[in-house]
């Protein structure tokens, strides 16, 4: 356990480089070892999240290595991959256990997953299930949590599948399944989800097409057994980190911060488009275009925010950005509603339930439903002085930082390690910029 305080400060300040993308990382290392040929990552986030998944591919057969230039992997090809002679231990990480759950499901041998209590706690039933159709096997503990086994399809089956939950896990891991399977494989979303794998798919040589459906759904098709070939792979930003930083310049007055680098995928964009709403002055300038990727950089001026209704359509595209917009809410004008909030109570932990207590617990007004959340703003800095659980969870971790930062007293949390999982260098770049938090002795 390492306890962290967060002092209240004033503006901060200062052009940074927020770490690689989570999402895009774990995809790039699993590509890349099913790719004939060598793929070269730069940008790859080193936090332990894609570390742990750096080390599944290597005990599937992959030649994954660093050097001071990036990440380079000599991969196995379609299939290619060997039974592991160890457990898989994927850490805190379900995106990690859920993509290479699927990328297995279609290789004739046994795997075993574990991971620590959070990910232990998390349903695989969502991907054991459209899995088992595609041929697989599993043994799991009761709820179809980890520890978990899986044997593969020998003759793996194309499948077309309807997602019952907006997850782009659950859509990936069909997909990886699908990359070993003969035919086209269909995945029906009822919401878009990032759609970082399949952009990648399509750069390492894959046929994917996403069809938009009249409800607003798509429909993504792959077609099995393509010839993946190594490429270069450029990691962005990530704006789920870049959202600490954003939302802290956005509250402390007078702050001015620019984010360079960031990615800006409009399937994750959600929280820019949330923070415009509610009054924020951040500026999207030098758009392009980086393997696929939209970024941009990112200059926030503090301003004064206004409460706001979050639709439940938005939320897949800032699913991840709940914890610190509910940092902002705390510290706007007037009410801010959450809608459409049910996949928060699965996360790394129950982020709702966090959410709602570690607010209460610095003096915010909260009201919470079983998928929503009230949040009534301050209007200024809230009281603070709250003394927040993490709960294994990184980001509740950071959001609740970040409202120490623009409170009157100082934000204590239990629990800083689980940062590492997502942002190793949140305390330095956090403090470079003008923050104040340091290691406190636990109580
Ligand atoms: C992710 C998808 C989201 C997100 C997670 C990363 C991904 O999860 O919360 O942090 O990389 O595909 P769900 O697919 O479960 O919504």
């Amino acid at each position: 356990m390492k306890p962290m305080i967060s002092h209240p400060t004033g503006p901060i300040a200062g052009i940074v480089a927020v770490p690689g993308d989570k999402s895009i990382s774990h995809r790039a290392l699993i590509l890349g070892s099913c790719a004939v040929g060598e793929t070269a990552i730069s940008g790859l986030l080193e936090a332990e999240d894609v570390l742990a998944t750096a080390g599944a591919m290597r005990r599937l057969g992959a030649d994954v290595s660093r050097s001071s230039e990036g990440w380079q992997i000599f991969g196995r090809g379609v299939g290619g991959f060997a039974e592991p002679d160890s457990v898989l231990d994927m850490g805190n990480s379900g995106t990690g256990a859920r993509l290479v759950i699927g990328l297995i499901a279609s290789h004739p041998f046994t795997t075993f997953f574990s991971g620590d209590a959070s990910l232990s706690a998390r349903p695989m039933n969502r991907v054991i299930e459209p899995l088992r159709r595609v041929g697989a096997t599993f043994w799991s503990r009761s709820g179809g949590r980890l520890p978990l086994a899986v044997r593969g399809a020998d003759a793996p089956l194309p499948i077309v599948y309807t997602l019952p939950v907006a997850s782009a896990q659950v859509k990936s891991a069909i997909l990886l399944a699908a990359l070993n399977a003969p035919g086209k494989t269909t995945v029906i979303e009822p919401q878009p989800t990032r759609d970082h794998t399949e952009a990648m798919l399509n750069h390492f040589g894959a046929e994917v097409e996403t069809e938009a459906l009249a409800d607003g759904g798509r429909a993504i098709t792959l077609v099995g057994q393509p010839e993946l070939t190594g490429r270069e792979v450029v990691v962005p930003g990530d704006i789920s980190s870049a959202a600490f930083p954003l939302v802290a310049a956005s509250l402390v007055p007078g702050s001015r911060v620019t984010l360079r680098n960031v990615g800006i995928n409009p399937l994750r964009a959600g929280l820019l488009e949330t923070l415009g709403d509610m009054g924020a002055h951040i500026s999207v300038t030098d758009r392009r275009v980086q393997a696929g990727e939209p970024v941009a950089d990112l200059l926030i001026e503090a301003s004064p925010l206004n409460g706001v209704e979050v639709p439940a359509g938005r939320v897949p595209a800032m699913i991840d950005e709940f914890p610190v917009l509910a940092a902002a809410a705390a510290c706007a004008n007037g009410v801010t509603r959450m809608h459409g909030l049910a996949e928060l109570r699965v996360k790394e932990s129950d982020r709702l339930a966090a959410i709602a207590s570690g607010l209460a617990a610095c003096g915010v007004r909260v009201e919470i439903g079983e998928d929503w959340l009230v949040v009534h703003g301050a209007g200024g800095p809230p009281p603070g002085g709250g003394q927040v659980m993490a709960n294994m969870d990184h980001r509740i971790a950071m959001a609740f930082l970040v409202l120490g930062m623009a409170s009157r007293a100082p934000v204590r949390i239990d629990d800083a390690e689980p940062i590492a999982t997502s942002f190793p260098n949140f305390q330095t770049l956090m403090n470079g910029l003008g923050a104040r938090t340091e290691e406190t002795p636990a109580d």
